[in-house]
């Protein structure tokens, strides 16, 4: 660790230390709010660090997303996308849960040092859940895509919900309740939120940089996964060919990254990786995969709530769920 580096975790942390906290999930994961979003301990840590030192590159794709909104689809599409004519690195996907192939911008974060990451072949694929006024300054002046993926609050918030609360393979359980987290959600705390900030963030700019940032949302990926993925392939500049499309090669990719397929692969039914300070087992990623099981968990009155608030916070925006 060089002395700079020293001094700036020195600094990361005094600010931290000065941050709103809130109690949230189970024990060591207490959010912080940081520039208006919560986010734990070391992912805000890990935010000042990359926005410091990392380094884009114009060739690098940046996939966005609000936690569980579906970052893991998303990371298996572009991966196999940008890779589909390289079947050893392919053949990853088979092997390794997403997450694993396309790492997390704070993960290169580790022991207070950035890794590099120069030897990765163009295109560089990282994932944030940054919103976008605090992504590095070079991902913005690059020239570099930025992907980003948001879900409908109401789906998002439940699969938060089993993802954080429920699903015990992370960190063990928290003494929360249902209608605590709800509470907590609609005022904006939980993890990466508020959501309908951080997506209006990525919206505007869509609007004003469509060349730049391509929105999208979820429940248009599960409507049409070929005709998202083929935007997606456009967008970060490579298209599916005449002859690819012949041959079925969309098809193929929407097939190899399906719920279905993905879920029952060994790696993801029994495997698990290292996230922050815990293990997560990688089942945890895969649940239902569907557009609207919020019926089967918010009351009438829960969903009309989180609709009348959304609705609230996107008036004028042209944004909707
Ligand atoms: P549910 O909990 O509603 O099932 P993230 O990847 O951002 O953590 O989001 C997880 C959500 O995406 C979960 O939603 C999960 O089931 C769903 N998901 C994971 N892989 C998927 C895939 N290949 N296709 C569609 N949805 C997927």
């Amino acid at each position: 660790e060089s002395t700079g580096d020293q001094e700036s975790n020195n600094r990361y942390n005094d600010l931290i230390s000065t941050l709103p906290s809130q109690r949230w999930g189970p024990d060591g994961l207490d959010l912080h709010q940081y520039n208006g979003f919560w986010y734990p301990r070391i992912t805000v840590e890990a935010t000042m660090a990359v926005r410091d030192r990392f380094v884009a590159r114009p060739t690098d794709v940046i996939l966005v997303t609000f936690p569980k909104s579906g970052t893991t689809w998303l990371k298996a599409l572009t991966f196999a996308t940008v890779n589909r004519n390289r079947s050893l690195v392919l053949s990853m996907l088979s092997k390794m849960n997403p997450h694993e192939c396309v790492p997390f911008m704070s993960k290169l974060y580790l022991d207070g040092r950035l890794s590099d990451n120069n030897s990765l072949p163009a295109p560089r694929l990282f994932a944030v859940h940054t919103p976008f006024f605090l992504l590095p300054e070079s991902v913005l002046s690059s020239g570099c895509r930025i992907v980003y993926l948001c879900r409908d609050p109401k789906d998002n918030f439940v699969s938060l919900w089993h993802h954080f609360f429920v699903c015990a393979g992370v960190r063990g359980l928290a003494h929360f309740s249902f209608d605590e987290v709800f509470e907590l959600f609609c005022s904006g705390v939980t993890m990466g939120g508020p959501i309908w900030e951080h997506a209006l963030g990525y919206w505007r700019e869509s609007l004003q940089r469509p060349e730049r940032v391509m929105f999208m949302k979820y429940e248009e990926m599960k409507a049409d996964t070929g005709g998202s993925l083929r935007r997606l392939s456009e967008f970060i500049g490579c298209p599916f060919l005449e002859e690819e499309e012949r041959e079925g090669k969309v098809e193929e990719i929407v097939e190899m990254c399906s719920f279905e397929r993905l879920s029952g692969l060994e790696v993801n039914k029994n495997g698990s990786i290292v996230f922050g300070r815990g293990e997560i087992k990688n089942k945890g990623f895969f649940r239902k995969g569907e557009v609207g099981d919020w019926k089967r968990h918010l009351s009438l009155e829960m969903a009309e709530r989180l609709d009348r608030i959304t609705e609230e916070k996107l008036r004028g925006s042209g944004l909707e769920f």
